[in-house]
């Protein structure tokens, strides 16, 4: 059935116009729709929900809409519950770092990441690197697209360890191959997919890709509730990490005279404290909304809406016929291959590109909300921004402990660009917040 997107809009997001807003920053955040929060209220006014790890009525009652957003989180993502598990964690960072610091990293035992991926998971390198573990990069192109992923894979020392990847890219909207996940294990890799730019707007049937992990945070997919991540794993890897520490609820008992520890077997031994039932509550309702949605009327709209932004960005030009915008990434206004997000600068007259702050104030002033900056995907920014290497480098050694983007960019000179906008659109973007975001980079070629 098809989606009527204007009238959704208007039973769910009414809340945009009311306050004035064109929200264009869906990679950031969904938006919650009004009915699931109503949903979400209705049940916590009528029910009683204690702590899980206590025994009485209250106490179970949390423990059972748990398990329903464990359940509800594998039937987003079709996974087979014989084949998956759902830890619980805080957001798709958190679930990242379950990995990361139980993962067997070792000399024989490495890590490939491609240069396109979330500070989040950049960061596991912290973890292989302290364990002795070789790191590889796999490099983007000028497109931020990765073609030598598999010769890297095939090619890196030892054959063994972690591969990860975003399913969609955070900065550039970009979908790599999905394929990589079956190329990857049948290298000898475990795969990580972060899947959280992806799966707000796409269908990952984890029947057809078998990633060991998948990260995501469920406030990107719905908007609500926040403070929910989930690491979807398969229990037989699972099973195969080293926790280094233990904590409240993830044990079945601790001897302090006696130091021992009898750790908690499959997902409750990864989640530590309290969860955060309330909020676990309302998972279903979320994830539920966004299904009833269907997946092609999704895609669709998505695709859509960012077209017609990347057509009008680009038809925007200078008296003197130059562009005013400059896109990163594959800039074909329907390319298959990238999600709801458009990675961009603004230029002078003169090509000079402008500070990304100048533009992004502008925006807010005028009530457009876009992103400005790196998108904590620092890989993705260094190839878009095409920085010499050495000079990149001396530009860090130089602001050191000092560093902030503007002095970086001092140091680098003003031809290239430090940060850019990011605008992304969902599934409540409609033609009127295209024309609002179009019109403040408009004011720029005057
Ligand atoms: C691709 C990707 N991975 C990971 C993250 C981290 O998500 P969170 O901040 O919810 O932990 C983000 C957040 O923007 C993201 O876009």
């Amino acid at each position: 059935m098809l989606t009527d997107f204007a009238t959704l809009r208007a039973r769910e997001f009414a809340r945009l116009d009311d306050n004035g807003q064109a929200y264009l920053d869906y990679t950031g955040s969904a938006l919650y729709p009004a009915s699931a929060v109503r949903r979400h209220l209705a049940l916590l006014e009528r029910r009683v929900f204690g702590n899980p790890h206590s025994h009485h009525a209250p106490s179970e009652a949390s423990t059972a809409v748990i398990d329903a957003a464990r359940q509800a989180v594998l039937e987003y993502l079709d996974a087979d519950p014989a084949v998956y598990t759902v830890v619980f964690t805080a957001n798709a960072s958190a679930a990242v770092k379950v990995v990361a610091e139980a993962f067997p990293f070792g000399p024989e035992c490495g890590l490939v990441l491609t240069s396109d991926n979330h500070n989040s998971v950049n960061g596991i390198r912290e973890f292989a690197r302290r364990a002795g573990a070789p790191v590889r990069y796999v490099p983007l192109d000028d497109h931020l697209q990765c073609p030598t992923a598999l010769e890297v894979l095939g090619s890196a020392q030892p054959r063994r360890g972690l591969f990860a990847f975003p399913a969609q890219s955070n900065f550039s909207g970009v979908r790599h191959p999905l394929t990589w996940v079956a190329e990857a294990r049948a290298r000898g890799y475990q795969v990580l997919l972060d899947a959280a730019a992806f799966v707000p707007t796409c269908r990952l049937s984890l029947r057809e890709v078998e990633p060991d992990f998948v990260a995501l945070s469920i406030y990107k997919v719905a908007g609500y509730p926040t403070g929910v991540g989930a690491l979807v794993v398969k229990s037989i890897a699972l099973a195969a990490l080293h926790r280094p520490w233990f904590g409240g609820g993830s044990v079945d008992f601790v001897s302090v005279r006696h130091n021992r520890v009898k750790r908690r077997p499959g997902a409750d031994g990864f989640e530590d404290g309290t969860p955060d039932f309330l909020a676990m509550s309302a998972v279903p309702f979320g994830l539920q909304f966004v299904c009833d949605l269907g997946w092609n009327n999704v895609r669709d709209h998505v695709g859509r809406c960012r077209s017609d932004l990347v057509a009008r960005l680009q038809a925007l030009a200078h008296h003197n016929g130059r562009p005013v915008v400059r896109i990163y990434g594959p800039s074909e206004t329907t390319a298959a291959g990238v999600g709801g997000t458009v990675a961009f600068n603004v230029l002078g007259p003169d090509a000079v590109v402008l500070p990304y702050g100048v533009v992004e104030a502008r925006a807010a002033a005028a009530g457009v909300a876009l992103r400005g900056g790196c998108f904590c995907n620092p890989g993705a920014a260094e190839a878009a921004f095409g920085w010499p290497a050495d000079r990149s480098g001396r530009c860090l050694d130089a602001t050191a402990d000092d560093f902030t983007p503007a002095r970086f960019s001092q140091c680098l000179g003003d031809e290239w660009a430090v940060g850019a906008l990011r605008a992304s659109v969902g599934v409540a973007t409609n033609t009127r917040d295209i024309d609002r975001a179009v019109e403040v980079i408009r004011t720029f070629a005057r």
